[in-house]
């Protein structure tokens, strides 16, 4: 049993905050807002973010950084991805030599190009830092619904204390080494599930959403490996995994904003009625900067970029897609 606390207190800090909970853990969760631990508090029950669940009188809910994060042997950043550096340096006077942290955000910072774990090493040089990530919608992981996930550490012995933290018998982790293959895979999917909700919203078919899918999974992958990511982890729960789910799960906020935005709404519209930020508008720029600066040929990424910020039509889009070069779908292609 360890005293651990939940930087953030969303659907996915929560759920994750159960999960700590049920494994006999000391948590605490903090949130920056007052209402959110009033809610909280008066009761037990985010029913903005997480509806129906209840978060039982052992979690301690606060508002206090300097006390949530004192002598925890777990911190677990899990605010949404804009917020990760403001509450990083937030925590830095707090922070001890080695302090274990557990990244579940996803995304890409669009000025630096840094991945979550990157910017909080960045502002906490002295803290060994991790990700924890796979196909996980909160709503599910907190019904007690059978998950899997994976733990990125650089080394093994935290790889093993947060897989220790946090696993039981639905919730189920793996471990890994290669952080950066993980969290490239969980912040490029929230682009092409901005794509998946757009093809439903436009009226497309299964036929459809199965090449998004594939091919999206093609451009993550060779963005992943340019970088230096593992294939085996791109095509693990962190990469194909999490694309799968957030393509199709009715809990995606970048699929449910993309599908309002192919029924018609703007961005900012569609944006406004998801209510959570849709990470995927953010990581959709990084990505295209990311493939040009690794000379990586990324169209659906493009495309997405064009419809988000250079009104470009959907119906356009897909035209520009299935327009383009004939291609042979393997590189290193023999051909007999
Ligand atoms: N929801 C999921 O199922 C899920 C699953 C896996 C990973 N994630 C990732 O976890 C992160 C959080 O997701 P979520 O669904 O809980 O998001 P959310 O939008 O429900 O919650 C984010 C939380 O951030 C906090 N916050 C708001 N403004 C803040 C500020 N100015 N400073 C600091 N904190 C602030 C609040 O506590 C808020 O509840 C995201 O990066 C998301 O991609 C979510």
């Amino acid at each position: 049993m360890s005293d651990v606390c939940v930087l953030g207190a969303g659907a996915w800090g929560l759920a994750l905050a159960l999960e700590l909970n049920k494994n006999g853990n000391n948590v605490t969760v903090w949130t920056k807002l007052e209402s959110e631990a009033e809610m909280l508090t008066n009761q037990r029950e985010n029913t903005i973010s997480l509806p129906g669940i209840k978060i039982p009188e052992s979690i301690e809910i606060t508002t206090d950084i300097a006390s949530a994060v004192h002598d925890k042997a777990i911190i677990v950043l899990a605010v949404a991805s804009k917020f990760i550096r403001s509450t990083s340096a937030t925590i830095r006077p707090y922070i001890k030599d080695k302090q274990i942290i557990v990244n579940v955000a996803k995304g890409i910072e669009e000025d630096t190009l840094m991945t979550m774990t990157d910017i909080i090493s960045d502002e906490l040089p002295t803290a060994d830092v991790c990700v924890l990530s796979g196909p996980t919608h909160a709503e599910e992981v907190s019904r007690g619904l059978p998950t899997l996930c994976v733990v990125g550490a650089k080394s093994k012995t935290t790889a093993e204390l947060v897989q220790n933290a946090f696993m039981n018998d639905t919730f189920r982790i793996y471990i890994s080494p290669d952080i950066l293959g993980i969290e490239l895979g969980g912040s490029i999917k929230n682009v092409i599930a901005l794509a998946a909700g757009m093809l439903d919203g436009v009226g497309f078919g299964d036929n459809s959403m199965a090449a998004l899918i594939t091919r999206g999974m093609a451009e993550i992958t060779r963005l992943g490996v340019a970088m230096g990511a593992k294939i085996e982890t791109l095509n693990g729960l962190s990469g194909v995994g999490d694309l799968i789910v957030t393509c199709q799960s009715q809990h995606s906020r970048n699929r449910r904003a993309g599908k309002l935005m192919g029924q018609g709404l703007t961005r900012e519209e569609a944006m406004a009625e998801v209510k959570q930020v849709v990470e995927g508008v953010y990581s959709a720029k990084a990505a295209k900067k990311l493939a040009t600066k690794y000379g990586v040929n990324m169209p659906i990424v493009n495309e997405v970029n064009a419809v988000l910020f250079e009104n470009k039509s959907m119906n356009e889009a897909i035209a520009s897609l299935m327009g383009r070069d004939r291609k042979s779908e393997i590189t290193d292609a023999e051909w007999r």
